[in-house]
């Protein structure tokens, strides 16, 4: 089968199309044929190596933590069928390749029912972010009413916690457009926010991974969650909520209710734009880029 991966860390031009032995599904998993997968922060930090430490195989690696597709395996028992048409998350630092290949193998609950009112392409940018923003949003436990201010609320994760935290009940700063203008980029942050929120805000989700200088947004005694663990610390008897989406791998019925979310249009699932899996260095490089307002999705 085809992947794209890389033999050496390196810049986007490391990735190459590689031709792989397929993998097959035993017992409790499923072979999913990827129609689309998508590009996300974590695979230029798999890509030039900052993750090396967790690679568990010899090259040559394949990165990738989300795809949608088709079930192509199913052993006796599963809960999935040949032809179902699916979502999945894909821990890409085991031996198995990650999602950038034209078969994936995962465990039985890191798979999702597609949204119907999606195609591959935009479902392919749900899975892994979306379970990240939906366990995020259980873990800070919010009450209707509290105030949550969201930074890189452009983003894929930071949309999915505006919406979230907005069904939750809260009221979010930096909300779409009008946010947009509120809380503008490069400006101090903290210090914007208190302007319309004298007393601070309830939760700071900071998606952007800004770090501690957004803190004095923060009430004292709220909360406030990081994407990356170990990026903030507490003070003012603030609450240092952190997430790691591993942890939610085989969250089959997260992914369920995501789908279900999409489908009854209580959730807009992130843009995306499309890019041949032959041209993923042209993806990684708009991934560097930033500014891109669209998730990035390899087509297989
Ligand atoms: N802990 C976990 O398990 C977990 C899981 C998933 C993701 N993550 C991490 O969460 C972060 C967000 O992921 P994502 O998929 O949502 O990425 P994304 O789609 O690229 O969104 C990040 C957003 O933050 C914006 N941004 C960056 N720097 C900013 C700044 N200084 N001020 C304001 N906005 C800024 C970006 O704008 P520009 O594009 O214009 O720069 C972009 O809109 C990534 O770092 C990712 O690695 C962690």
């Amino acid at each position: 089968m085809r992947a794209v991966g890389l033999t050496e860390f390196g810049g986007p031009e490391a990735l190459t199309v590689l031709e792989l032995d397929e993998p097959h599904a035993s017992p409790g998993e499923v072979r999913i044929r990827v129609r689309a997968a998508s590009v996300v922060p974590a695979d230029g930090m798999f890509r030039n190596g900052a993750l090396a430490a967790r690679l568990t195989s010899p090259a040559p690696w394949v990165p990738g933590t989300e795809v949608a597709g088709v079930v192509d395996e199913a052993p006796d028992g599963s809960p999935w069928a040949v032809g179902d048409e699916v979502i999945a998350i894909v821990v890409p630092f085991h031996q198995r390749p990650g999602a950038y290949a034209e078969h994936v193998v995962v465990p039985v609950g890191s798979v999702g029912p597609r949204p119907q009112s999606c195609d591959f392409d935009t479902a392919a940018a749900l899975p892994m972010s979306g379970l990240t923003a939906s366990a995020l949003v259980d873990l800070l436990h919010l009450e209707r009413g509290e105030s949550v201010a969201v930074t890189g609320a452009g983003g894929v994760v930071g949309s999915l916690v505006v919406q979230l935290a907005r069904r939750a009940g809260a009221t979010v700063l930096a909300d779409a457009a009008g946010g947009d203008e509120e809380v503008v980029r490069g400006g101090d942050y903290a210090q914007q926010i208190r302007q319309l929120r004298p007393d601070g805000v309830d939760v700071l989700v900071d998606a952007a991974l800004i770090g501690a200088s957004l803190l004095p947004a923060v009430r004292d005694g709220g909360r406030a969650a990081s994407l990356r663990a170990g990026q903030l610390e507490s003070e003012r008897g603030i609450s240092i909520v952190s997430v790691s989406v591993w942890d939610y791998a085989e969250d089959s019925a997260r992914l369920r209710a995501l789908s279900s979310l999409i489908d009854e249009g209580a959730l807009v699932p992130p843009q995306v734009r499309t890019f041949a899996m032959e041209d993923a260095a042209a993806a990684h490089e708009a991934l560097g880029r930033g500014g891109q307002r669209a998730r990035s999705v390899l087509v297989f």
